[in-house]
């Protein structure tokens, strides 16, 4: 079906509609559904149809289109009194990615401004804005952070960072295709346990780009920087802090460790968006905890009583692990609160 990245849209808005591509199906089957309501949203981001940092704030964008329309159709006086809800709800879908409360709150901002007149042509336009500047933001940081790469060969990936995890493109995964475009290089990509975004989604992503890719599983990564495999690490974040410790996916904090220990460049990309200006340091993200079940498997219960299961599927990376953070407004290198702030 897809064959490159221009066509791998994880959210299409259809005239009165969202289309989630539903990734929990990948990469065997391309499914979208529909969406036409808010709770729709909601479930499409809390289950996971829809996942990644920036694409999950764009899908509750549209959410909040959907929600509109319905509150004013059935009460074009009163729609404002009650929409405070949805917003909640949406808010409540995942916890740790801070571009979910930063597109909620600009479509906030949008609601508070406005007269009684239908308030879908505003609130749609707003949500295709933060939609088209995200894609704008993933290109440009493509080229800067292939910039920095110089002739690096070997670049190792967690997790999706790519089309499918924002407005398209990708953070992380944007760079890496912005750099094989210029040069031919070994892409990793880590498997990314337990719910194997890298193995779903980011082969599959690259395969449609033509961008070859070897997986190894979490547990190599030391093992093959220790050979000299690898000279970049590239990820994407959930939720930065002021100080510039970094939110992402349960193993970045292992990879950026043993980067740190190798010798090898730790970069994260990411747009401001995902930057939590209100959080002075890391430790105080909220950190999503999921179904102990991805762990267990069909080996155990989840009601065993001597065998649990502990997955956050998130972690926090300090600042000091980072050597560069890239967003659309700028490169902070070793960040720390006063580097990151110059980019505010
Ligand atoms: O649980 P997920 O798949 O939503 O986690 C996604 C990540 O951790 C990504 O690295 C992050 O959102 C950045 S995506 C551009």
């Amino acid at each position: 079906m897809s064959t490159s990245v221009d066509n791998i849209h994880a959210l299409e808005w259809r005239e009165q509609e969202l289309r989630v591509l539903d990734q929990r199906k990948l990469p065997q089957k391309q499914v979208y559904e529909s969406c036409t309501s808010c709770e729709c949203v909601y479930n499409a981001i809390h289950s996971m149809r829809v996942r990644g940092a920036p694409a999950i704030g764009i899908a509750a964008a549209y959410g909040v289109v959907l929600a509109a329309a319905d509150r004013y159709k059935t009460d074009p006086v009163g729609w404002k009194n009650r929409i405070g809800e949805d917003l909640e709800k949406l808010a409540a879908s995942r916890p740790t990615a801070v571009n979910l409360f930063w597109a909620l709150e600009r479509m906030r901002k949008i609601i508070s401004e406005m007269g009684n007149d239908d308030p879908v042509p505003i609130l749609l336009s707003e949500a295709k804005g933060i939609h088209e500047e995200d894609i704008a933001a993933n290109h440009h940081m493509g080229e800067q952070g292939a910039k920095l790469l110089g002739q690096a060969d070997g670049l190792l990936t967690h997790c999706n960072t790519g089309a499918l995890a924002t407005g398209g493109y990708g953070t992380a995964l944007g760079v890496i295709r912005s750099a094989y475009r210029k040069k031919s290089r070994q892409i990793y990509a880590t498997e990314t346990r337990p719910w194997m975004q890298g193995t779903r989604l980011t082969a599959w992503e690259l395969k449609q780009d033509k961008i070859p890719v070897t997986l190894v599983t979490d547990s190599a990564a030391a093992y093959l920087m220790s050979k000299g495999h690898v000279q970049w690490v590239i990820v994407g974040a959930d939720r930065i802090a002021a100080n510039g410790d970094v939110a992402n996916k349960i193993g970045t904090y292992s990879l950026a460790v043993q980067a740190r220990h190798h010798g090898v460049k730790f970069m994260v990309v990411a747009p401001t968006s995902t930057i939590d200006w209100q959080l002075e340091q890391g430790a105080f993200i909220e950190i999503e905890s999921r179904k102990n079940s991805e762990l267990l498997g069909n080996y155990y219960s989840d009601t065993d009583e001597e065998i649990k299961a502990w997955n956050p599927v998130f972690d926090i990376t300090p600042a000091d692990y980072i050597d560069v953070i890239v967003t659309e407004k700028g490169i902070v290198e070793n960040p720390n609160q006063d580097r990151l702030g110059e980019i505010q």
